[in-house]
């Protein structure tokens, strides 16, 4: 599903771009753009490096 509707950026995307180094919502938008249209992503781009980040691990994906 698309995260990003601004930039057309999916959640799939999303994961690949925050595992390859991105840590930062600026970072994510520099890397695909996502987030740097309407802002109305960023929270849930916020959540995915958290996630990624291994803040919430005991979360299952899906
Ligand atoms: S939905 Fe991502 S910037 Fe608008």
């Amino acid at each position: 599903m698309f995260v990003c509707l601004c930039k057309a950026v999916s959640d799939v995307q999303l994961v690949e771009i925050i595992r390859s180094g991105a840590s930062t919502v600026k970072q994510v938008a520099d890397s695909c753009g996502a987030g740097s249209g309407c802002g109305a992503c960023t929270r849930e781009i916020q959540d995915m490096i958290e996630d990624e980040a291994g803040l919430s691990s005991d979360v299952d994906a899906g």
